[in-house]
């Protein structure tokens, strides 16, 4: 089969978390979360397209029955960096109100998409709204959205595999890798 994308171009990829430490944190997340969860009716809201490969892993490490649901959503702003303007595209199917709920997100960088859509959620009285973050870049935060559980803390870069996409590529890789920016 013949291709027409051009190989050559594609970006350097540098290894930054391999599928073991991954597996590691998603654990140590899961019994964080079955400890606060305990006895309660938990819904994990996870962000697509994103998390999707985050929640399917955390989901079935997590002991507390959970049901599942996903949002998709338009961030609006710049190539790289979104804004507080933010749509639900695709809804979820559950209504929310006195639910328990998760967000599960792969990565908070300004804040803005993730503080948007937790307004939005918000409005709709969930019994309780957390947040579960696969990466962190804290240090990019434009908001005081909080966020509950995180998985790694990074400082910079551009990170790409295990659900996450540079252009919508790469999502399929089982490890996260840092892209290099000058490729
Ligand atoms: P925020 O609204 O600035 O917090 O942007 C968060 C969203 O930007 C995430 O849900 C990702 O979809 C995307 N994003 C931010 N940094 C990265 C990255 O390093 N790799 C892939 N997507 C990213
Ligand atoms: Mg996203």
């Amino acid at each position: 089969m013949t291709t027409t994308r051009n190989l050559a171009a594609r970006p350097a990829l540098t290894l930054l978390y391999p599928r073991t430490a991954i597996a590691a944190r998603v654990a140590a997340l899961a019994g964080e979360i079955d400890r606060d969860y305990a006895g309660r009716d938990l819904l994990l809201v996870g962000i697509l397209k994103g998390s999707l490969v985050f929640i399917a892993d955390l989901a079935r490490a997590i002991g507390t029955p959970a049901e599942i649901d996903f949002v998709r959503i338009a961030s609006y702003g710049s190539e790289t960096r979104s804004s507080g303007l933010v749509e639900i595209r695709t809804d979820l199917e559950t209504p929310i109100r006195g639910r328990h709920v998760l967000v599960v997100e792969d990565i908070v960088d300004s804040g803005y998409t993730l503080e948007a859509l937790c307004n939005l959620l918000l409005l709709r009285e969930p019994a309780s709204l957390r947040v579960c973050a696969l990466v962190d870049k804290k240090s990019q935060r434009a908001t005081d959205v909080p966020v509950d559980y995180v998985g790694f803390s990074l400082e910079k870069g551009f990170i790409v595999g295990y659900g996450l996409d540079y252009d919508e590529q790469f999502r399929g890789l089982p490890d996260i890798y840092t892209i290099q920016n000058d490729a």
